[in-house]
């Protein structure tokens, strides 16, 4: 076929695969009652509060959303004490991170990422033609070594992205050493640090990073409404930064990249503590079944503060994949991440999460 040639800095992208949604293997499998656990959502669905925003939003929907999102960006300022040019939306934070990469990545600019960590790091940097610097992360609670990451940097890093808690294996950074690490950053290096999954943490130790943005630190913080707050199919995500980034993130903003739906859901749920508790205690609930099942099974999960868990089963998990998809349960290959033996798993609810241990013991026995 005749064709312009594609970009050369797109060959090592292949398209992102998602996990498989529940009606896809409901149909190919014949099916009934199949659960995910493998896209980390809430399995309490979304607030109340933001299914009747929708609800009395439906008949508004001719009219082009706010592309400023006003509203919201007030409610959310309010509730973290910040100013409203502190404040980006984006289509999911996913968008968010293509700004980053629009903004500040030339042909030939680095970026570090640690391994294994969420992959649209990668895929935005090579979209820009930039170079991401992998970092493993180290032991078997998968910790973050700052000083290896700090090696990493270099005169061409512009960016350095920073999950906590990581996905895919919930582990944390500690505030003390996040702070001497951005002390001994270079000044034109970004700190990205990615808290999609801020919301789940409690240990005390652990950053928000809205002291770096007040100090007018080089950092951008980014949330969602897709994780906690249940929302993951309106596409909603925030950056937090100092005004000056906030203002080059918008030049390479689409007019309208968040849709009206989503706006008034996530207002809807900002106001909505009692959801966001629930969601909580479910985690924290769920996180102590896996442990004391996968325990029975002499397994142990990395420990996370995230809704998720990643698991290493020392068995090929594209063969645990089959068959618990056969079971009905979906879950998460860890090849994808470069960690064959591993599998990710969201919490689910309390009867979820025993069909999935009561799956996993089959499997494994079935493979063993
Ligand atoms: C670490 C991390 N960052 C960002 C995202 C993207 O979230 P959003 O749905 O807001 O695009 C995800 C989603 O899985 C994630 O795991």
């Amino acid at each position: 076929m005749k064709k312009p040639e594609m970009r050369s800095c797109l060959d090592k992208i292949k398209p992102y695969v998602p996990g498989k949604p529940v009606e896809e293997v409901e149909r190919e499998l014949g099916l009934k009652n199949v659960i995910k656990m493998a896209s980390n959502e809430n399995p309490l669905g979304p607030s109340l509060r933001a299914v009747e925003a929708m609800r009395s939003n439906l008949k508004k929907m001719h009219i082009y959303p706010d592309g400023n999102c006003y509203y919201l960006k007030e409610a959310l300022a309010a509730k973290l004490d910040l100013k409203t040019d502190q404040l980006i939306f984006g289509n999911g934070s996913d968008e968010i991170l293509s700004f980053l990469t629009l903004d500040y990545i030339n042909q030939g600019d680095e970026a570090v990422m640690v391994k294994p960590s969420f992959s649209e790091y990668d895929f935005a940097m090579r979209l820009m033609g930039g170079t991401p610097r992998q970092v493993p992360l180290v032991g078997p609670d998968f910790s973050y070594d700052f000083e290896a990451i700090l090696e990493a940097v270099n005169e061409k890093t512009r960016l350095v992205f920073i999950c906590s808690p990581n996905n895919p294996t919930g582990s944390i950074v500690k505030k003390k050493d996040l702070d001497s690490f951005i002390e001994r950053l270079p000044d034109n290096v970004l700190l990205v640090l990615d808290q999609a999954y801020i919301e789940y943490v409690d240990n005390e130790d652990h950053p928000t990073g809205l002291d770096y943005v007040e100090q007018g630190m080089p950092v951008i913080l980014l949330r969602t409404f897709s994780k906690i707050y249940g929302l993951a199919g309106l596409r909603i995500g925030y950056g937090i930064a100092p005004a000056e980034i906030i203002g080059e993130l918008n030049r390479v903003r689409e007019p309208f990249n968040v849709n009206a739906m989503a706006q008034v859901a996530a207002l809807g749920a900002l106001k909505d503590n009692y959801h966001l508790e629930r969601s909580r205690k479910l985690v924290g609930e769920s996180r102590k079944q896996f442990v004391e099942g996968l325990s029975e099974m002499g397994l142990k999960p990395v420990p996370d503060q995230a809704n998720f868990c990643f698991i290493d089963l020392k068995v090929d998990s594209r063969e645990v994949f089959k068959a618990m998809l056969q079971k009905g349960v979906i879950v998460r290959t860890g090849d994808i991440f470069g960690f064959p033996t591993y599998i990710r798993v969201t919490y689910g609810t309390e009867e979820q999460n025993k069909r999935f241990l009561a799956a996993l013991k089959e499997v494994l026995a079935d493979l063993k």
